[in-house]
């Protein structure tokens, strides 16, 4: 095989098989093919696409170009969740234990910050205490102690997606639907579940803004699932504004604790439901997911859900006296309420603005090395079709003691600016947007 031969043959908008997609990964991935005919592959890839075969394909080949995670030793199905990507998106902390004390085993692999969207690893670590670092061995026994573990990637899992990754970075090739499930969906089948839900949000703070778009990544994403035996569901989920109120490390944390103990915000809660449902159903708890999450709903109303939390946190060093008294996390030094400047509703609430404002006072990362403060970030108090009074709070700046005034401005304008507002009333639109099985 000649790769000059398989970049024609895509470029000419032919289909590659089995063995020509592994000499392309293996080959990269060994060093023997340089960066410039790969650049040229995904290019080619990118204006001519690949059929769903060729994408399983794909993904296999990026799974086996390194480590996999076998969670066997863990009794019961295994169900792992993965966002696309949200501002407040704070799910997996409610989640995970949410649905570990419904019966499902979680053994949940998580990531960091970077951009606009947080991470669950900075967000956990904002608890005194906390640890994300931990072998396999060690995320196998706590889940196999306590039913639940959230833990940072371990291992060397699949080194196709960080070559493949950067270059496509660099060469306005990110945004191929094939790649980008290839991309996903190879470090989640590698790190072991045995069944999947996909948040895949759509709107202004999701990367992907296009309703249509992000039902066409969670086709291609649940048939690589299921096609690898891995029982795949993918929710499309409204992103066009953050999720919850709080936007922050530590604050989301807040979040997510009065969440687990029924007093969260109701966008939240319903997120955390409808794909807790979905999860408990492929576990095999319950025979629908409707059945999932009257079950969660319980959990959480009798005080199993908060527990498991606590038992989260014990199990990872941090200090559970935080769901009792949310002033052992991290405080802000500076809070600042934002005024609206005129009465109406509330029409729009740009998540991708908050989001960066947020990441302006220090709560997220512009670069991989970038340091965050846990205790920064902002607090929404309205939301799409509140009605606001001119000078009633949208929203409050919790900002570091020093933050400059000129940076508290900036951040002042980013939030004004992320609202629009109207004279009638708005309709709210749904959150959940749709399912794909
Ligand atoms: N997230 C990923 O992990 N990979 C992509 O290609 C895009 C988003
Ligand atoms: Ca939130």
């Amino acid at each position: 095989m000649r790769v000059y031969d398989l970049i024609l043959k895509k470029r000419n908008g032919f289909a590659f098989n089995k063995a020509e997609i592994e000499f392309l990964i293996e080959g990269y991935v060994k060093g023997d093919i340089p960066d410039y005919q790969i650049s040229a592959l995904l290019m080619a890839i990118y204006f001519c696409g690949m059929n769903e075969e060729e994408t399983l394909n794909l993904t296999r080949a990026m799974i086996n170009s390194g480590d996999t995670i076998d969670l066997k030793a863990i009794p019961g199905i295994k169900v792992d969740k993965h966002s696309t990507g949200g501002v407040g998106d704070t799910t997996t902390i409610v989640l995970a234990p949410l649905v570990a004390a419904a019966g499902a085993p979680v053994a949940k692999l998580s990531g960091r910050g970077l951009g606009h969207t947080g991470g669950t690893l900075d967000k956990l670590e904002s608890i005194p205490g906390f640890k994300t670092e931990m072998a396999v061995a060690e995320l196998v026994e706590a889940v196999k102690k306590i039913g639940v573990a959230v833990a940072g990637q371990t291992g060397n899992l699949v080194p196709a997606d960080k070559l493949l990754y950067a270059l496509r970075d660099v060469t306005a090739t990110v945004d191929s639907m094939p790649l980008i499930a290839g991309s996903i969906m190879s470090k989640k089948l590698a790190s072991g579940a045995d069944a999947l839900v996909l948040d895949v949000k759509a709107g202004d703070g999701a990367f992907l803004k296009d309703r249509a778009a992000a039902f066409n990544l969670s086709k291609m994403m649940v048939s690589i699932g299921n096609g690898a035996g891995c029982k795949t569901v993918a929710l499309v989920t409204n992103m066009d504004q953050p999720l919850g109120f709080a936007v922050g490390n530590a604050l989301e944390v807040k979040e997510a604790i009065q969440t687990l103990r029924g007093e969260g915000p109701p966008d939240l809660k319903e997120l955390c439901l409808f794909l807790g449902g979905w999860m408990l159903a492929l576990a095999g708890k319950c025979a629908h997911p409707d059945q999932g999450m009257d079950l969660l709903e319980k959990t959480i109303s009798g005080g199993a859900a908060l527990e498991k939390f606590k038992e989260l946190v014990r199990s990872q060093h941090g200090n559970d006296a935080v769901t009792e008294d949310l002033s052992l996390l991290p405080q802000s030094g500076k809070q600042v309420a934002v005024a609206a400047p005129a009465a109406g509703y509330v029409k729009k609430l740009e998540a991708e603005a908050i989001g960066l404002a947020a990441m302006m006072l220090g709560a997220g990362r512009e670069t991989k090395d970038s340091t965050i403060d846990p205790a920064v970030g902002i607090v929404i108090t309205k939301k799409i079709g509140d009605s606001v009074q001119a000078g009633e709070n949208l929203a409050v700046i919790h900002a570091g003691a020093t933050a400059p005034a000129d940076q508290l401005d900036a951040v002042r304008n980013m939030i004004i600016n992320a609202y629009s507002f109207q004279d009638d009333p708005v309709e709210k639109e749904k959150l959940v947007l749709g399912q794909v099985e």
